[in-house]
């Protein structure tokens, strides 16, 4: 793993889109999966911004969504959908065939996992993948005590998360299932790049890179990872 601490929030973002503009200009077809959240909000703001300021070509690039709220619909604010077009996709004029979101109102829940792994497939595999780190250890909805060689499937979700998910919408959600990359999605990677930020990370992020290798901290999969890349403010990393 590498770890890249920055001194605030602004230099964490801008150190993480400067990694991931590099990632776009040293590979013109990038295959890449990216979380939505509030951690990677400004790093992909000043990802775009870079992009297009530099006109880096992207037609052949293909962008997927790490997971999603079961039975929120994209025009929903709090979707991981809705995030990724509005702060990525639409910004970056991505057509719809070079990106994949879960559908999370798929009547088989089933075949859309097997449907997004297939379009992985499909294209080769994830170049990167970009994802933050939820209160409990969880990457995407991969939640604690999930076998880590699964790729996508539908889970329920921890308590902690229903709770914290809460902060995406306007008003009360009830959120119970969540759609999802697999652990297995991110060992498969070439490249994965978690993200955090905030004094609120810090003890979750100590057991994820120091603690032991536990699916009970479904994060600390990044120690197994051939080529893990951590981005952090120093808050984030205040435990360390
Ligand atoms: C959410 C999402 C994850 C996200 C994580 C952290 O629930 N399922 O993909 O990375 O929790 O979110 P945030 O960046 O808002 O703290």
């Amino acid at each position: 793993m590498q770890t890249f601490i920055a001194s605030n929030s602004k230099e964490f973002a801008q150190q993480t889109a400067d990694f991931l503009f590099q990632r776009f200009v040293q590979k013109p077809d990038l295959i890449v999966a990216l979380a939505a959240g509030e951690t990677p909000l400004l790093p992909y703001t000043r990802l775009v911004e870079k992009l297009i300021h530099e006109r880096v070509d992207l037609s052949r690039c293909t962008f997927i969504g790490l997971d999603e709220w079961v039975g929120i619909p994209p025009d929903n604010p709090g979707s991981c959908a809705y995030f990724l077009r509005n702060v990525v996709l639409d910004p970056l004029n991505i057509k719809s065939d070079r990106f994949k979101l879960f559908n999370s109102q798929a009547a088989d829940l089933q075949q859309e996992c097997r449907n997004m792994d297939a379009f992985i497939l499909s294209r080769g595999v994830l170049d990167a993948i970009v994802v933050g780190i939820g209160m409990n250890g969880h990457i995407g909805f991969n939640e604690p005590g999930v076998s880590a060689k699964k790729y996508s499937h539908v889970i329920d979700l921890d308590a902690n998360t229903k709770n914290v998910g809460q902060k995406y919408f306007s008003e009360h959600t009830a959120l119970s299932k969540g759609i999802t990359l697999g652990l297995q999605t991110l060992l498969d990677a070439k490249q994965a790049i978690l993200l955090a930020n905030g004094a609120r990370k810090a003890t979750i992020m100590r057991k994820a890179l120091e603690g032991p290798l536990s699916i009970e901290v479904p994060a600390s999969i990044m120690q197994q990872h051939a080529n893990g890349f951590i981005f952090m403010d120093e808050a984030a990393a205040g435990e360390l």
